[in-house]
């Protein structure tokens, strides 16, 4: 694992300072090491191995079925690839649930073995009393309110939350119980914009928005979306940056044509042999013949 001092890593204070000076915080997701390495490169504050990571590189039909194990492992990954930004990994559904005991028990075992530096836990309810005893254990906690893709089905599918005064009153109740809990750090998802409009003003912690309009502290947003690599439809609130999934298809496609046609490899992917080793190779083979079908060579 490659641990940076941490002097030199973006810490929590950092991301209240950047709050307080009204500087936006730029928090992206990332899957691997080459994505980590990418999304640093490009001057990413927070970095969260979500699991959406479920969807956008283990191909599953939604984040319910990832595992710890999965999630870890990626973690991981990313955790090589990444010096500076802050490190958040989701908590997978059905991993922190059901009791305090069990949610200390899985951020544990992403803290020690992946390096990360905050879990990531969906909703409010009870949830809450799950992110207060994190806190209390010594493990930063981040909150996620309005859309929370874990149980969306109970949210009537993936759809923007807080349309409704009553709604919208919900959502910003969890938020504001998020942060009496302790938490350090907020995502709201999928919300109107007057939504998070009227709860900046009751927040300390800095709010990372994700489809909640241009008034929230920062925004995140998924690495496959912006960057057009998932095949899936995107969200409302996704602005693709890039066409890489065209770009990797072509790619490969070229290759593919030229592999048919002879046309790689080419000399310069070839390796040269000097002239007369290569002349003393034929002379040793000239003359044998095939066994079997298979050309002999002893
Ligand atoms: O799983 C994820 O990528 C997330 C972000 C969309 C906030 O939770």
């Amino acid at each position: 694992m490659s641990i940076h001092p941490s002097a030199s890593r973006i810490t929590f204070a950092a991301l209240a300072a950047k709050k307080a000076a009204g500087e936006k915080i730029v928090m992206v997701t990332a899957y691997d090491y080459p994505g980590a390495q990418i999304v640093e490169a490009a001057g990413s504050d927070v970095v969260l191995v979500g699991d959406s990571a479920a969807m956008t590189v283990l191909g599953y039909d939604s984040t319910v079925p990832v595992t710890v194990d999965e999630m870890i492992m990626l973690t991981a990954a990313v955790r090589r690839g990444l010096h500076a930004p802050l490190l958040v990994a989701d908590l997978p559904f059905g991993s922190y649930e059901a009791s305090d005991e069990i949610a200390i028990a899985t951020a544990q075992r992403f803290i020690k073995e992946t390096g990360a530096d905050a879990v990531k836990v969906e909703r409010g309810g009870t949830t809450v009393d799950r992110a207060r005893a994190l806190v209390a254990a010594g493990i930063p906690v981040i909150g996620h309110v309005g859309l929370a893709p874990q149980t969306a089905s109970s949210l009537g599918g993936y759809r923007a939350q807080g349309r409704t005064a009553d709604s919208a009153s919900r959502v910003i109740d969890d938020a504001l119980a998020l942060q009496d809990a302790g938490c350090a750090l907020l995502v709201i998802e999928a919300v109107p914009a007057a939504v998070t409009s009227a709860l900046m003003g009751h927040m300390e912690i800095p709010v990372i928005g994700i489809g909640a309009g241009a008034d929230a502290d920062g925004q995140v947003l998924v690495f496959h979306d912006l960057l057009g690599i998932y095949d899936g439809g995107a969200a409302r609130f996704v602005k693709r940056y890039a066409d890489l999934r065209g770009a990797m298809v072509s790619g490969v496609a070229e290759y593919a044509s030229e592999v048919r046609s002879g046309a790689y490899p080419a000399a310069e992917h070839t390796y040269g042999m000097p002239a007369d080793e290569a002349e003393r190779l034929a002379t040793r083979f000239a003359g044998r013949g095939r066994v079997g079908g298979v050309r002999s060579v002893g």
